[in-house]
Formats: structure tokens, sequence, C-alpha cells
């Protein structure tokens, strides 16, 4: 790390479009802190950019279903965002959005920058229009018939039923969601850049120069390299975001991950007139902290993007991680099926280091991981209470106990106390190795084998047998475990910044020095420590399982909406619709079809005679509950044999969302007969 005097952490700025959740936390956001507060406790040259992401086709979608404007729905969920971040001790430099004005003026100037430099192709291409709404479709705002599943709903860039990734071309059937009309064709112009022409630079610069690079984030990159690089688009025809600036450019923003990474630039800029010291100094070194969807944006995209304005430095590093699932599924915004920040915040008030810790001990460093409730209780219950809280307890208040509160004078150290004491630089050089190298989950796993160092010392020396007879010794072990306890609170700040600056201040310790951590003689004798109080406590079943609960409920009410929510199926004429003749009539008679579940046989007054039908409605209703009932009937369908019974006509039938069964009766008495029109 020599070669560089200063250090620039970005992380990926989040979609304004909703909340933040544990994810977010696990992914990027925990581990840049931990990385950012460690370089700074240790006096380096270091600023922690983010903000939200406030373009891009979601958004604006978003704002069209709740009748907002895209600017209403990233004011709310900015402020949201911001906040449970800054509760959470995320130490963020700035915090900014991509919709202010220093970003609008960076991102149009980068953009023009690398236009008069002749870096991007212009081509025209055919793309959707809806010709009711005047624009031009992204394909989020086209559904059809997925070509591969057959199911219909499915958007124009993925099945969400399938799960394929689709182009808006592919679909069946494509209609607007915005007027319902059937989109055409339109030719239109856009803007790329030409990654083919960066891939030889790309391949040398990656495959070759990094090969440092975590192998997910590393492999990643070769895949997408040896596949061969394709100029991509950088504009949109989209009325939401920053415009195209230059002429001939009417109703085109730059493309959402085009504008997004250059928002890094233009928080930094917002922050300190010193911004291109930070971007531009060969001697700063840049790292990009995301997750690994973000992956060829930071890698290939965006470098390249720099590479062709020619005076920013490149990332350093793209310390990627991969996914955090919850209770063994993906973690979804829409489908509500995550830990939400505000809502821990509010149900977990104060304990804002218990979620730091458990998404740094169970990051998904290398692969995706699963964050359970069970796992969070047991490791708050038998880590933090049990190990870490327990030692610095007992070493606080036997100190209190023995000698008032004063640091006692050690006598002459065994070599059990020289080994205890020694070990410590050595948790402290691991710790410091694994943080450099950006494993935190063992950085965070050595942080606290001090903890476990402190509690079997106490253990083992058991100072409460020998206060009557050896008052000597316990001085010395009191010592030693003071010793312990100020190291704790110095290398858990990265990673627990609360409970360590409550420690600090237990101890009078002041602010956290790097330097000292390691020293044995941290607290002199004399030194008077403060009172002590719980660092952490213990989570019950009881609460666990209001959160179970909470997840229980939202599962239901997706597999409720996820039924309900189905699309409309393809439009038929009004000719077509008036081809089925419905009527209201009288159940007379019902009986169980013998050998069904689900079948009763109905004798239907239609007003225009008396026939029979055979309805699947028996898992719903009794025969004899039924008789006498107004319904709908479809009279003119072709008669059907079933199980040996012709049934002439249908009984119309609602289905909720559970799959019950409901009859859609006229809501008044009306003669049997009447036509439903
Ligand atoms: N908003 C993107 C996401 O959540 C990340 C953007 S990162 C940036 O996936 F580089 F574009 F800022
Ligand atoms: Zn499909």
């Amino acid at each position: 790390m020599t070669k560089f005097k200063r250090t620039l952490v970005t992380t990926a700025l989040p979609y304004a479009n909703g909340p933040v959740h544990i994810g977010h936390l696990a992914g990027v956001y925990v581990p840049a802190d931990i990385y950012v507060r460690y370089l700074r406790l240790k006096g380096e040259d270091v600023l922690l950019i983010g903000g939200s992401d406030e373009h891009g086709v979601p958004i604006t979608l978003k704002a069209r279903k709740e009748g907002i404007t895209p600017q209403d729905v990233v004011d709310k969920y900015h402020a949201i965002i911001k906040d449970s971040f800054e509760k959470f001790g995320i130490s963020f430099d700035i915090y900014s959005r991509t919709s202010n004005k220093v970003h609008y003026d960076t991102a149009s100037q980068f953009f023009r920058t690398l236009y008069e430099k002749g870096e991007f192709i212009e081509k025209e291409s055919e793309q959707y229009y809806d010709e009711e709404a005047k624009q031009f479709l992204a394909d989020r705002y086209i559904t059809g018939t997925c070509p591969h599943c057959h199911k219909e709903g499915a958007y124009g860039d993925q099945c969400e039923s399938c799960g394929t990734s689709l182009n808006a071309t592919d679909l069946i059937n494509p209609k607007s969601t915005i007027s319902g009309s059937v989109p055409r064709m339109r030719k239109t112009k856009h803007w790329y850049l030409p990654l083919d022409k960066h891939e030889p630079y790309l391949r040398q610069w990656i495959l070759e120069g990094h090969k440092e690079w975590k192998s997910n984030v590393y492999g990643q990159c070769k895949s997408w390299i040896d596949q061969g690089l394709q100029p991509r688009a950088v504009s949109r025809d989209l009325d939401w975001g920053v415009p195209v600036p230059v002429d001939g450019a009417d109703g085109k923003v730059l493309y959402v991950w085009f504008d997004a990474p250059i928002g890094y630039i233009s928080a930094t800029r917002e922050l300190t007139d010193d911004w291109e010291k930070y971007w531009k100094d060969p001697e700063t070194r840049l790292l990009h902290f995301i997750g690994k969807d973000n992956i060829v944006f930071h890698c290939i995209v965006f470098p390249s993007m720099l590479k062709a304005e020619g005076s920013y430095n490149l990332p350093d590093n793209v310390p990627a991680n991969e996914f955090l699932n919850l209770e063994g599924d993906k973690i979804s915004t829409s489908r509500n099926w995550a830990v939400w920040l505000h809502e821990y915040l509010e149900e977990f008030s104060g304990q804002q280091d218990v979620l730091r810790y458990v998404l740094t001990a169970n990051a998904p460093e290398t692969k995706d991981n699963d964050f359970t409730w069970k796992d969070f209780q047991a490791r708050n219950n038998n880590e933090l209470v049990a190990i870490f809280g327990n030692f610095v307890n007992r070493s606080m208040v036997l100190t209190d106990k023995y000698y008032g509160g004063k640091v006692p004078s050690p006598a002459e150290f065994n070599d059990f106390d020289r080994e205890t004491l020694g070990s410590i630089e050595g948790i402290v050089k691991r710790t410091e190795e694994a943080l450099e190298n950006f494993k935190f989950r063992e950085a965070v796993k050595e942080a606290m084998n001090l903890a476990r160092l402190g509690n079997k010392y106490l253990a083992d020396t058991e100072p409460w047998k020998l206060i009557k007879t050896d008052e000597a010794r316990v001085a010395t072990i009191m010592y030693v475990s003071l010793q312990i306890t100020a190291n704790l609170a110095i290398l858990t700040e990265p990673f627990l910044p609360f409970t360590a600056d409550k420690l600090r201040n237990m101890l009078n310790m002041g602010g956290a020095d790097w330097s000292l951590c390691g020293k044995t003689e941290i607290l002199k004798p004399g030194h008077i420590i403060a009172e002590a109080s719980l660092l952490f406590q213990k989570i019950e079943d009881t609460t666990i399982q209001l959160q179970l609960d909470k997840l229980a409920a939202s599962k239901k009410a997706n597999e409720a909406e996820a039924k309900t929510a189905a699309p409309a199926r393809e439009n038929v004429s009004y000719d077509e619709f008036t081809k089925m003749d419905i009527r209201t009539g009288t159940i007379l008679e019902a009986e169980k079809v013998a050998k069904t579940k689900k079948l009763l046989k109905l004798k239907i007054d239609t007003g225009i005679d008396q026939r029979t039908v055979v309805s699947g409605i028996a898992e719903y209703f009794q025969p004899e509950e039924i008789i006498g009932r107004q319904v709908s009937i479809l009279v003119n369908l072709a008669p059907r044999n079933i199980k040996g019974i012709d049934s002439q006509g249908m009984i119309l039938m609602a289905e909720d969302a559970d799959g019950r069964l409901v009859f859609v009766s006229p809501s008044e008495k009306v003669k049997n007969g009447s036509e439903v029109k």
C-alpha cells in the first residue's frame, strides 16, 4: 500500500426507489465503513463517498404507479436511505444524490468531453414507440407473452415467471404499459461507448495487471472480456435523467449506468474543492465497494469511460461481495422479503452494532450467504453477550470492587500473564492483515479472539478466589485484564463503533488511537475508570419469533398478490365478447357428483329453461346451502359431458388469491334470464 498517499473509497449508489435493507449493508456499506474507519484510525488520508442513484426506469415506473413525480419518489427514499446509513454509523464524508445540480453539471461535462474527443459512436436503431403516449418505450414499459414459457405479462427486459432475460422485441403481442396500445417500431439515434475498442487495454489492465483482485471479481471480468465486448448505448429515450448535452438530442437522457458512477465524482466535487487530488493524482488509491451485480459496470464500463476521458485514475481494487439471502430466499424489495434498516432501527433501537457484527461475521464475501434470525440471536447471545460483554463486565466490575475503579499496579508477571499479554499483538497484526485484504469476516473473528483471550484468562486465573489470600496476584490479573479491555476498545472500533465508543468512555480513554493497539500498558496504574454498564443485551426467543412472524406474513401477502395481480390477458374485440350469452339464473337443486371431490350437479332455472350444469365448487359449498341462490351462467357454452352427466352451461365464479371460489351473483334480485353484459 506504500505507493499511495491517500485513498478514495466509493460505495455503490443505491437506487432511491425503496428503502435499504440488510443486503445493502452486508454487501457494501458495512465493509466499506469498516475499511475506512480502520484507515482513519491509522491516520491515513481517506474519503468515503456515497449517495443515492436517482435515475433509471424503475423510478419512473414507481412514480407513474403512485401518481407522483419521479422527483417525489427520490426525495422520499433518499431521505430514508440517508437516515438509515447515518444511524448505522456508516461514516460517509458525503452522502449525496444524482438529482442535484453539481451532478447534472459534472455528468454533462463528462459526456461532452468524450463526445468532443470522438469517443462515442452514433447509431440509429429501431425501438418500440407508443404512438398514443408519443414516446419511446423502455423495455420495462412493455409487456407481452413470454416466448419461452408462454406466460402473459412478461416484461420487455425479463419474464418474471421463468426468469429469462428478454429483449422487448422477443415478446409475443407486445403492449405498452403506459397507454395499453400496441407499440410500433420507430427509428431512434443513440450514443454508444465502444467497449470493443477498449478491450485490449482492459485485458492487459485487469487480466495481467490485477491478478490480486478477488477471484469472484477477476473471474467475472475474464468471462466478459473473453466473450468479446460490444459497444454499449449510453443514452436512452426517456424524460427522467441528465439530458444528453448535444444538439439534436431532444427527449434523450444519459443512461442511468452512465451517469450514476459519475455521481462518485460529483459527490467528491461537492465535498471539497480539492476533489481533483482524489480523482486524478496517481498517488491516490481508488476503491469501489459494490455488490456482484455491479461488477461489469465498475470493472469494465466505468474504467473505459475514465480511460477515454483521459485525466482520471482507474480503480486499484473492486472488492465486490456476493449476495446475502434472507431465511433461504433471495432478498426482494418488490416482494417485501427483506429486513429493512429503518424498521430494524425502530425494533432494535440502540442495537446497530449487533446487526453490523452479524452481517460482518457472516458476510457474503466469497459466496452467497444466508441471514437467519436464529443465527442473529445466537451470535448476539453466544458471542457478543457471552464473550465480549461478559469479559468486559467482569474485568471492570472486579476492578471497581477490589480497587475502587483505580487501575492497580501489577506485581510480577508469571509465564501465563506474559503469554497472554504477548498474544495481543499477534491478534492485532492478524486483524490488520485481514482488513487490508478486505477479509472482513476473518478480521472481525480475530478481533473477537481478543475478547476470547480475556475471557479465558479470567476463567483460568479466577481472581475472585484469590482476593482473600493473594491480593498482589489479583492486582496483576486485573491489570492484565484491563489492558486487554483497552485494546478491545480500539480494535473493535471499525466493526462495532458504537460499542467501542461506549467502552472507551467507560474506561475514560478518550478517542481511539490505533498506534496504541497491541500495547500492554494502555491504562496506566492509578488511572481511574468509570462505572461499567452492559454493552450488549440478551435477545429473547419472543423477539426473534416476532421477526419470523413478520416474514411469514410478508410471504403470505406475496402469494396472495402474485395470484390476484395476474396481468390482463390478450385483448378480445367487442364482437367476440358479445358472443358469450350470460344470464342470471337460480339454483333449484344441488347434489354431489358421486366419486368426485370437487363436482356438484346443479339444476338451474335460467329464465329460458331449466337445465343441468356440473360445477367444480363442491370443496367450497355444501349442496343445501346454495339452493335458491341467484347466479350468473354462461348459457351458450357448448354442452360437455362431465363424469357421465351432460352439462349445459357454466356458472361464473370469482377465484380469490387463495384459490377460494365465490359466486358472481347479481347484487340485487333480478328476473331469471336477465342478460349480463
Ligand atoms: N444503483 C445501482 C444498484 O443499486 C448501483 C449504482 S453504482 C454506481 O445496483 F456506480 F452507478 F453509482
Ligand atoms: Zn417466461
